[in-house]
Order: C-alpha cells, then sequence, then structure tokens
C-alpha cells in the first residue's frame, strides 16, 4: 500500500462515520408528496429523539399519508409544509373549521405562536339569528344556535351568551372559509445557554455535530502523522538504510509489526 492510498483510506473512514452519525437521523417523509421532515421537528415513529426537539412539542405523525401535529388543547392538525427559512408552519384543520380551531386552540405550553398578528375577538353563541349584518361561522352554528365573532369588546344582544375572547388573526369571513386560512405558526427554539434544563434534546442534537468535527479532524491529523512518518521512511530507505536515528529506527519497527504494513 502507498502513501496516497492510506490517506484515501483515512478519508473515507472519516466519511464513513460522518454518514453513520447523518443515518442515525435519516430525513424523514410522509407520503410520496411529503415535505421533508428535519431539526427541530421529528417523525415520531421513525426518528430517535435527539433529531427533534421532542420535549417541546415538535412531534410530527404520518397519518393517512399526510403529516399530522398533535395539540392537546385541540387534537389533530394536518401539516402541509413547513418553511424552515421563515419558521413557519402551515396547518390544515381536517374538520375543515378554521374559527373552532382559533377558538380552542391554546399555544400558550408550546413553542409555537400564531404567524400572524393577532387582535382580540368574541365569540359568542345566538339562540337567534343576527340577521346578514353580521356573518355567522357556518361550521360552529347549527339550526337552532348561531355562532359569531366579533373584534373586542362588543356588546351582545340578550338572546346570545359570550363563549370567549381570544387573540387570534383573522375574522370569520365567507369569502376566506377556506380550510386552511390563518392557520400560520412560527416557532421559536429554547435558548441552550439560559434554559439548559429546558433542551436537552437541542444540546445533543449540537454536541452530536461537535463530536463528529472533532472526530474528523483528530483522524485527519491522524493521517498526516502517519502520512510524514511514511515520508521520513521513504527517504531513510533512500540513503542506502543507514540507521542513524534511534528513534526513527523504532517507528519503523514498530510499523513493520503493524499487519496492516504487510503489503508494503
Ligand atoms: C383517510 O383518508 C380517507 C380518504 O381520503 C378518508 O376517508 C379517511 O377519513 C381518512 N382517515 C383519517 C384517519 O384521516
Ligand atoms: C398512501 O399512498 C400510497 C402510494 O401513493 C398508497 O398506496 C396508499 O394506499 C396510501 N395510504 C393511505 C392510507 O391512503
Ligand atoms: C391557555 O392555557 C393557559 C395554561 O394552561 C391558561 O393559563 C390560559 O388561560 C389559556 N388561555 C385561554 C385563552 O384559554
Ligand atoms: C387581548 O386582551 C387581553 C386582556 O384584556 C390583553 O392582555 C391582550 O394584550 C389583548 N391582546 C391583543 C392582541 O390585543
Ligand atoms: C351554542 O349553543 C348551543 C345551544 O346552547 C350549543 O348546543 C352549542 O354547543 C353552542 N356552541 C358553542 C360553540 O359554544
Amino acid at each position: 500500500m502507498n502513501t496516497s492510498s492510506f490517506f484515501l483510506l483515512l478519508l473515507s473512514l472519516v466519511l464513513s462515520i460522518s454518514e453513520a452519525f447523518e443515518a442515525s437521523c435519516p430525513p424523514a417523509k410522509c407520503g410520496h408528496g411529503g415535505f421533508v421532515i428535519k431539526f427541530p421537528f421529528r417523525l415520531k415513529t421513525h426518528q430517535p429523539l435527539q433529531c427533534g426537539d421532542g420535549d417541546q412539542g415538535f412531534d410530527l405523525f404520518c397519518r393517512n399519508n399526510s403529516t399530522v401535529i398533535h395539540f392537546p388543547s385541540y387534537g389533530d392538525l394536518v401539516v402541509e409544509s413547513i418553511s424552515y427559512d421563515t419558521m413557519k408552519l402551515n396547518l390544515l384543520d381536517p374538520k375543515n373549521c378554521v374559527h373552532e380551531v382559533f377558538l380552542n386552540l391554546n399555544l400558550s405550553l408550546t413553542p409555537f405562536h400564531y404567524y400572524f398578528v393577532l387582535k382580540n375577538y368574541t365569540y359568542f353563541n345566538c339562540s337567534v339569528s343576527l340577521g346578514p349584518s353580521v356573518a355567522e361561522i357556518p361550521c360552529l352554528s347549527g339550526s337552532q344556535h348561531h355562532v359569531y365573532t366579533v373584534e373586542s369588546p362588543v356588546r351582545v344582544p340578550d338572546s346570545c351568551r359570550i363563549i370567549k375572547t381570544v387573540a387570534i388573526p383573522f375574522a370569520y369571513s365567507s369569502y376566506l372559509s377556506d380550510s386552511s386560512f390563518g392557520l400560520g405558526l412560527t416557532w421559536e427554539l429554547p435558548e441552550p445557554v439560559d434554559s439548559s434544563f429546558h433542551s436537552k434534546a437541542g444540546w445533543s442534537h449540537l454536541a452530536q455535530k461537535k463530536v463528529l468535527m472533532i472526530g474528523g479532524i483528530v483522524l485527519l491529523a491522524a493521517a498526516a502523522v502517519l502520512m510524514s512518518v511514511k515520508i521520513l521512511r521513504a527517504k531513510i530507505v533512500d540513503s542506502h538504510g543507514e540507521k542513524e536515528n534511534q528513534f526513527t529506527e523504532e517507528l519503523i519497527a514498530a510499523q513493520h509489526k503493524s499487519p496492516m504494513h504487510q503489503s508494503c
């Protein structure tokens, strides 16, 4: 084995070790048309805990070939796409009722908040229709009750009962009754220095990268040392095998004992 092939062997060793690290967090998807799921999100059934900030609510699931996120305050929402650059999560309500999501979704114990500017709106439930002047939310209303949302503060008629006031991005509009309109969230990653208690998963992700880098540097340094020993040895062989330096002699002896160098 000559010097350059020995160096190539070491280089490929470094590369395969880094590949092994990558393989422990393989990119994951739900279905064929799905988007790539990566840090801070993780596909709970396919990727180990350190691939995402799982403790913090970034776990995703596959259901029916679509990507799903679970919110304890509401239930499951379909993740339509994730933009990692702009940190935007586009969601879709499988029940097709965005205002039911707005009414119930409580993001206070999650890493998420609405992507859009919020205003306080009051939801109220009336036994009598208020007529065409206020748009009724069809998916929350029935034949005997009519649900509306109006920007706070609002005085509601006697036939109505206030459900609650929540900070949401959009009021209901029949023109925007799309099942995804307004369901955009953004996220915050915990600060690793200030709150190390909360961000174990984030740390181990960073630690993995550091170990990988340091390992690569150590192996390359070892390769450089072995290469220079080889060059030194070749020089000594050139000078008719004169053995003047005791240290170099010992190094050569050690190399001859090593089975890796028998082919030399
Ligand atoms: C899966 O998709 C089918 C057809 O699109 C639908 O009928 C079914 O309700 C879905 N199941 C779930 C659990 O979402
Ligand atoms: C998911 O997609 C694959 C390929 O498009 C299809 O064969 C399979 O039936 C789908 N599964 C569901 C639950 O819809
Ligand atoms: C959301 O949840 C937090 C903590 O559980 C609670 O204090 C808060 O009142 C809730 N907000 C709404 C709008 O229900
Ligand atoms: C909504 O109302 C609450 C309570 O009055 C207030 O603390 C909060 O700042 C308001 N939010 C917005 C977006 O106006
Ligand atoms: C509105 O009131 C009706 C009748 O009391 C009730 O059945 C319904 O669940 C209420 N809707 C909401 C969203 O609170």
